[in-house]
């Protein structure tokens, strides 16, 4: 029997605690061994929980019990979880972690930890919730290479953006929408301005390149001042406004940012709607690979925990790639300044004549968008950097009202 803490009482770990409990057969036979959780630590008491009898409130109890030989850590939140997440490491107890934002911020020196101690340091469950993304390319894409990954990476503002383009209301409504349906946090603001992805991606990235980016090189766009005539003008262009989180090697380094993307309708991820999550893997050898799935919620992330805890407690982690990550070093990530894109542009204020010459003028070749409503003007750049993108929507006439870059 294998005794287990789980630190954080929320939504994901009581989804953790009630599924030891009731997979118990499946988790011994995949773990070696049967599992028991001895301990839940939260600030709080839950009387009426059937768990109400392993509730303490000091982490010292956990840390000195040598019986714990693993703890689950579904706080969330740089402090106290890393000082928490440290202890037990330097206890020689395995941590398994939902944290996506302690692994993105604080993964390189805590792995390294669980490395010196002999133990495992899991973070299947902090990106892409229940879908099983991190192990696979750790194991199954460990002889290739990943090249690129593109990935819708937060479920509220996908639902965000499925229900602006499908029910025709504002970005608030929407909002309002998915917080009363319990989807965004009441403080939604790391997910609406693209924090949460930020961490999500430069988890991937490092996964894939064994370097885990410093968030200030990372590149983050709100999508927060989206419009309906966003979601209609990719509409017209064949595709969706979705949040995307890219990683791609490149010559000159990677690049690795999040932003609104328009995604032309050939690509699947156009058509990952509502509060699931996806990404597109591109491995040298394999080619393109797609993983879909339900990116947040109680049991699919309280899955991809447990699904981590049998892989430590069988002691398979040990094999998989990318066991410890370095801090990356300068120029590692390239300026997004130097990043290319193609961007869809719209413009009010100014004759379609005067924006067109204009837009011939300072980006060159410009395609045209199938449309266009009356009193604005829309066209759609070549590829070109990020430098030359803004340079050229500052000299534009009249006001720009939308510039959003195309996934290609
Ligand atoms: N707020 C996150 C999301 C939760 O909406 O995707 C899962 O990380």
């Amino acid at each position: 029997m294998k005794e287990i803490a789980v630190i954080g009482f929320g939504v994901v770990g009581g989804g953790v605690v009630s599924l030891v409990d009731e997979n118990q057969e499946r988790i011994a036979q995949t773990a070696g061994d049967a599992v028991h959780v001895k301990y839940i630590l939260d600030l709080r008491d839950f009387p009426d929980s059937p768990y109400a009898d392993r509730v303490i409130h000091d982490v010292d109890t956990i840390m000195n019990d040598p019986e714990i030989a693993l703890v689950v850590e579904t706080m969330g939140g740089v402090h106290p979880a890393l000082e928490f997440s440290t202890a037990a490491l330097k206890a020689g107890k395995h941590v398994i972690t939902s944290n996506k934002e302690l692994v993105a911020k604080h993964g390189a020196e805590l792995m390294r930890l669980a490395d010196e101690n002999g133990v495992a340091y899991l973070y299947e469950a902090s990106v892409g919730g229940g879908i099983p993304l991190i192990r696979s390319i750790r194991t199954s894409l460990a002889t290739d290479r990943v090249d690129a990954i593109n990935g819708i990476l937060n479920g509220t503002t996908n639902y965000i953006l499925t229900r602006m383009r499908d029910g025709g209301i504002s970005f608030d409504e929407a909002l309002a929408e998915a917080q009363e349906l319990g989807y965004a946090e009441k403080d939604p603001s790391a997910d609406i301005h693209g924090f949460d992805a930020q961490r999500k991606i430069m988890i991937l990235a490092a996964v894939a390149t064994g370097y885990i980016a410093d968030e200030n090189d990372v590149y983050a766009e709100t999508m927060s001042k989206l419009t309906t005539a966003d979601m209609d003008a990719a509409k017209r262009l064949g595709g969706a406004v979705r949040l995307i989180g890219s990683f791609k090697r490149e010559a000159d380094g990677v690049s690795v940012f999040v932003c609104p993307r328009i995604v032309p309708g050939k690509n699947p991820l156009a058509h990952v709607d509502d509060v699931y999550n996806a990404a597109s893997v591109a491995a040298a050898l394999t080619g393109d690979v797609m993983y879909y799935g339900r990116g947040a919620g109680r049991y699919p992330t309280a899955g991809a925990v447990i699904s981590d805890v049998a892989a430590a407690l069988n002691g398979s982690y040990r094999t998989e790639s990318v066991r410890t990550w370095e801090n990356s070093p300068a120029g590692f990530v390239k300026k997004f300044a130097d990043s290319k894109n193609r961007m869809y542009v719209r413009v009010s204020g100014a004759s379609v004549q005067e924006v067109m010459d204009a837009a011939h003028l300072v980006f060159g070749d410009v395609a045209a968008v199938p449309g266009t409503p009356a009193g604005v003007s829309e066209f759609v750049t070549s590829l070109m950097t990020e430098r030359q993108l803004s340079e050229g929507l500052s000299s534009l006439p009249g006001k720009v009202e939308s510039a959003l870059r195309i996934l290609d």
